[in-house]
């Protein structure tokens, strides 16, 4: 049985659903009398990192990789030889090809710094990318939340190792995903506001690479976006389009703690099986 002393939770997310299972993770850990650090990764430099026995690192899955923020913090951390270290990538389709690839590179750079890797697993939340899984898929997945952390959680201080197993041709496309990350830079200088815009600012205090200058009242954004889209669902008038690939926006938003207010007021009228198979194969079987 495995007893840190000390656990440090690391994560960052675009539009709440990482930081939502990192801070379950906190709260299944303290019914075990586990107490634990939480950081936010946006604002944190690795580097001052204070080694703890564990280090739990979560972070959405973007084009099959971890988020470039993630990777970039990853990458910035100091040399260890005594520090654990699980990685949470949350995603909307799941343990499927490519996914499965996702966390070879930021596995390869913590091995390098001598970091013991003791497991992976992913989890599943609502998808904020172009294809909304549907109200009821969604509503399961943040039911199920606490019961997969506290899973986790047994695995990891009863010495399970788990590894998410990728196949050369899903490491090949996670390869590619950094096609995306660069991508996304274009992607976000092409974001504009619309007529509707309040100059509220709000887009710009929240944006996690400070990409969002406010000029003249209006918002301009540069090229340091990493996609995360959390100033287009986040903005209260819904005042800005992005120039290019607007069809990954998802046309109702994204908005996590309204489907969780629905999922606790209308789920126990709702129980269902899911015969969603085939695009959403990596969520039903999360499920089931
Ligand atoms: C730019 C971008 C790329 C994404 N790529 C993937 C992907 O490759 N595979 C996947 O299953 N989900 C993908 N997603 C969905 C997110 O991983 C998922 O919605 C996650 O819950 C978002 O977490 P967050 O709310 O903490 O940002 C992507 C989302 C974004 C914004």
């Amino acid at each position: 049985m495995l007893k840190p002393k000390k656990i440090t939770l690391v994560y960052y997310s675009g539009t709440g659903c990482t930081k939502e299972v990192c801070l379950c993770f906190a709260q299944q850990l303290a019914k075990k009398g586990l107490e634990s650090k939480i950081i936010g990764l946006e604002n944190h430099d690795p580097g001052k990192l204070k080694q703890p026995d564990l280090l739990v690192i979560f972070s959405p899955v973007y084009a099959f990789r971890l988020a470039s923020i993630t990777e970039k913090w990853v990458k910035g951390l100091p040399k260890s030889n005594r520090t654990m270290v699980a990685i949470v990538p949350v995603s909307g389709g799941g343990d499927i090809s490519p996914n499965t690839a996702c966390t070879i590179f930021s596995r390869r750079i913590l091995k390098k710094k001598g970091y013991h890797l003791i497991y992976e697993r992913m989890i599943v939340m609502p998808s904020n990318f172009g294809v909304d899984a549907g109200k009821e898929m969604n509503q399961q997945l943040i039911h199920i939340l606490p019961e997969k952390t506290k899973e986790m959680i047994e695995d990891i201080l009863t010495g399970e190792h788990r590894f998410l197993l990728a196949k050369p041709l899903d490491r090949f496309l996670a390869m590619l995903g950094k096609g995306e990350h660069l991508g996304a830079r274009f992607f976000g200088a092409s974001i504009h506001p619309n007529g509707t815009c309040t100059h509220c600012g709000q887009c710009s205090q929240k944006c996690p690479t400070r990409n969002i200058k406010m000029d003249g009242g209006m918002p301009k954004f540069g090229f340091r976006c990493i996609l995360c889209l959390r100033c287009i669902y986040g903005c209260p008038v819904h005042a800005l389009k992005p120039g290019i690939l607007s069809s990954v926006i998802l046309k109702d938003g994204f908005h996590l703690q309204q489907l969780k207010k629905q999922e606790s007021e209308e789920l126990s009228q709702n129980q269902s099986n899911f015969d969603q198979k085939g695009a959403w194969k990596g969520v039903s079987d999360y499920l089931e």
